[in-house]
């Protein structure tokens, strides 16, 4: 099993959006993906339609062992996806995993025990420093940065950036930076706001080697996917997918070792 994280320091910066349109696009491939919602608001629990039951085991009681991660796993209606969803409960493990000494590295060891059962594992984090973003990109393979095509999306990639390297310092992250992907880039026609100019200049620069991949553009068409549960293609605009399309790429090229085959 992969694990890619998508995560940032903001809010508002698309890691949602980016874990469930590139969870669609490899569950579409034929790869089998399991989506952990990771952040207590449950963005991607409710985008993937998934309804908690309040029995129900969630991500919380998975990180704290309180079950076995497949009892955390659901099947979801859409095929070869699977969820370990959240609720806002899913705030009170942040003492837990501040106390543990190892946080960082609590989800990583709880997925490995799934790991056979799934080709990728899409990991949708918070927007805090807090320790559930810790542990969300403690577990990963490789890491996705969305950033809103703004100053407040560079600044957030810019502290981003700043933490997994703190991260990689003490071993806590040793995954692989994957790309950054500029969020609701705005246009005028075919020119670029000059915003999104200056944010992506900016973006450029702060990332230095990890690459800048193709940007979401500012469009409704992803909410309308969203809300109707189908994909930007089916609704006939297939050129939205291509920020995911190049995502599966660059899985290909850089985490092939670690990558299985359609299932
Ligand atoms: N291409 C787009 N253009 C404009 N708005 C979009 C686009 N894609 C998604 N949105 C909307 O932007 C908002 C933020 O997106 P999203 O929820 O993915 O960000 P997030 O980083 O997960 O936020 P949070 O930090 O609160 O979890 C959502 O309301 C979403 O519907
Ligand atoms: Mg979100």
């Amino acid at each position: 099993m992969l694990t890619i994280t998508c995560a940032s320091l903001s809010g508002g910066q698309g890691k949602s959006t980016v874990s469930l349109f590139l969870g669609r696009v490899l569950a579409r491939l034929g790869y089998s993906v399991l989506m952990v919602d990771a952040d207590p608001q449950s963005s991607l629990t409710f985008y993937l339609g998934h309804d908690v039951e309040p029995s129900q085991p969630t991500l919380l009681e998975v990180l704290k062992k309180q079950v076995k991660v497949e009892d955390g796993i659901y099947e979801l209606s859409h095929s070869n996806m699977w969820i370990i969803p959240s609720d806002e409960g899913l705030d009170s493990v942040q003492d837990f995993l501040a106390s543990s000494g190892m946080g960082a590295v609590v989800l990583k060891k709880r997925l490995s025990e799934v790991a056979d059962l799934f080709t990728f594992c899409i990991i949708d984090s918070p927007p805090q420093r807090s320790q559930i973003c810790l542990t969300a990109v403690g577990a990963a393979d490789a890491v996705l940065i969305p950033a809103e095509a703004s100053s407040k999306g560079l600044n957030s990639l810019i502290r981003f950036l700043e933490l997994t390297k703190e991260l990689t310092d003490v071993d806590a992250f040793t995954g692989t930076l994957l790309g950054v992907i500029p969020f609701r880039e705005r246009r005028f026609g075919k020119n670029q706001a000059i915003q999104s100019v200056k944010s992506l200049e900016g973006m450029r620069e702060a990332a230095q080697d990890i690459p800048i991949l193709p940007a979401i553009p500012e469009s409704e068409q992803y909410k309308k996917a969203l809300d109707s549960g189908v994909t930007l293609a089916e609704l006939g605009y297939p050129h939205l997918e291509v920020p995911f399309l190049k995502v599966v790429e660059l899985l290909k090229e850089k985490c092939l070792h670690k990558m299985p085959s359609a299932g």
